[in-house]
């Protein structure tokens, strides 16, 4: 069984460890937010956010779900455009609504884990690290320049300075879902699979 949070949602399954977690987001667990584009790891249509436990503390990172088995996300919390959503938009989402940054919004949902996942990280906000942390996200129709702008501007709305507890203040300023706060204690209850010995 592989068991790990997909957004608010405890997920027990038995499906198989080495299938696509990009399949079982949108086929079983019907979240159609993450998009399927290339299926070979280099659109970013299809990234997630990934929390983990690590040094005692909850840090999040993106991957590419196409790419990631299943199996991977044991004792993980895996976080898609819609475990970001509130009754109101997000920073990134909000931004790029302002800058024009979305069209045909195939890729959108990409460019916002990515752009949310970056501002969680402990470094102090800076324009070209929000700019670089879209390499992964490709765009056919908008054109980068305005999902640029929309990166320069969440990097400036950012509390400058580094940041040990970035995850309790989005959560704190609304810009995260509350959710958020309970999820290092639910990952702490998933037990880890016994290694098998020789
Ligand atoms: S579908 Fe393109 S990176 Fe996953
Ligand atoms: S807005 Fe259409 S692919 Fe980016």
């Amino acid at each position: 069984m592989v068991e790990f949070i997909l957004n608010d949602t405890f997920i027990r399954t038995g499906e198989p460890p080495g299938s696509s977690l990009l399949d079982f987001i949108r086929y079983k667990a019907g979240l159609n937010g993450t998009k399927i584009g290339c299926r070979e790891g280099d659109c970013g249509a299809c990234m997630v956010m990934e929390g983990s436990q690590e040094d005692g503390k909850l840090k999040y990172r993106t991957l590419v779900s196409c790419l990631t088995p299943l199996g991977n996300v044991h004792g993980k919390h895996i976080v898609t455009v819609e475990g970001l959503n509130m009754e109101h938009l997000s920073p990134a989402q909000q931004a790029i609504v302002e800058h024009g940054g979305t069209q045909c919004g195939f890729c959108t949902p990409g460019f916002v884990v990515s752009l949310t996942s970056h501002s969680l990280t402990e470094e102090a906000a800076n324009p070209e690290k929000a700019i670089a942390a879209l390499d992964g996200n490709i765009c056919r129709c908008t054109g980068y320049k305005s999902v640029e702008r929309a990166a320069r501007a969440l990097a400036a709305a950012m509390e400058t300075g580094k940041h040990t507890n970035r995850l309790e203040q989005l959560v704190k300023n609304k810009q995260l879902p509350e959710y958020f706060s309970g999820i290092a204690g639910r990952l702490a209850g998933i037990q880890q699979p016994q290694r098998e010995t020789a």
